[in-house]
């Protein structure tokens, strides 16, 4: 684990997210967003301690103990939200992206086997098959892991279905094309921090009411990282459940989506990546908004 920047509003450490777990204070944090590489899907490291490389069953347990850690870390009217896709069966690991991107060309460390045509595509061992999930089967991983997560006592309170209105292609014809992801929201209470007016709308009365449960919006199109959130889906949790100072973490924060959300909302962050490269380039997003005027009002700093 290296600290990367450490100040008393951004926190940022390059390592394994358990590595980061130990060293971070409990009951602290208010709102944890975050989102794993998802299982056997994109790999951004060759380290074997990023998520996705390992069998199903190792993945769901290793993220319903990452995340039943992460619920413990947290303030007693805090919130962690997940967000992940599911993964078929039989599918591989994903290089495509990267391969076509000059960002990703310059940087061999974000792909797992280089960047050589033979080793390009569907090669994950671990989708290949699974004595139980037949082929082309979902494996149903967000739902499994939050099954688990109420199993062992904590409360799920939502899961929002968040629909991209541009998803990748592809030539499969007798099924629909996979546009979502699944946002789901966890707390240890009944009684959590919740700013309602931030995930309202206006019903047909005239007056505010909750959002449906199915959000409609782009990723972050600004990046090279190829699994980033939507800066809007991501604002409104954040907004939603903490106010002006509170701290916010994300253990996997990829290209500092959520970072430049904290620094804009003057929420403080604390982030963790294993991949250097994006450590690297939320360095460069703190330092590039630290000269701005932030917390300034705030009081206790
Ligand atoms: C889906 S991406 C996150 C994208 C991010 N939300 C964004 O908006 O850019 C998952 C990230 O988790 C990181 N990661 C995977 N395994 C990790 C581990 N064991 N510890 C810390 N980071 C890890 C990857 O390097 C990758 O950047």
């Amino acid at each position: 684990m290296k600290e990367i920047h450490l100040d008393d509003k951004v926190k940022l450490y390059y390592g394994d997210v358990f590595e980061c777990l130990e060293i971070l204070p409990k009951n602290t944090i208010q709102t944890i967003i975050t989102s794993p590489t998802y299982w056997g899907k994109r790999q951004f490291t060759n380290d074997e301690r990023e998520f996705g490389k390992e069998s199903l069953e190792q993945y769901i347990h290793r993220c319903v103990s990452l995340f039943s850690n992460l619920l413990d870390l947290i303030k007693e009217n805090g919130s962690l939200f997940f967000i992940m896709q599911d993964s078929r069966m039989g599918s591989g690991i994903s290089r495509t992206q990267h391969f076509s991107d000059k960002f990703f060309r310059e940087h061999p460390s974000w792909k797992r086997n280089g960047n050589s045509k033979e080793v390009h595509g569907n090669r994950s061992k671990v989708t290949a098959h699974h004595n139980i999930i037949k082929n082309t089967s979902w494996c149903g991983i967000p739902f499994k892991i939050a099954n688990e997560l109420v199993d062992k006592g904590y409360i799920w309170r939502d899961y929002i279905i968040w629909e991209k209105p541009n998803p990748m292609p592809d030539k499969i014809v007798n099924r629909v094309r996979q546009s979502a992801e699944y946002v789901f929201h966890f707390v240890k209470n009944k009684s959590y921090k919740y700013n309602p007016k931030e995930i309202s709308v206006i019903g047909k009365s005239g007056r505010p009411r909750p959002m449906n449960q199915v959000w409609t919006e782009a990723p972050n199109p600004e990046v090279s990282h190829s699994a980033t959130f939507s800066p809007v889906v991501v604002e409104r949790l954040l907004k939603a459940t903490t106010d002006i100072g509170d701290w916010v973490f994300d253990p996997f924060v990829g290209s500092g989506t959520l970072l430049k959300l904290c620094l804009k909302n003057d929420r403080r962050f604390i982030g963790c990546d294993i991949n250097s490269e994006f450590t690297r380039v939320c360095k460069r997003i703190i330092t590039s908004y630290q000269p701005l005027r932030i917390y300034s009002h705030l009081s206790d700093h």
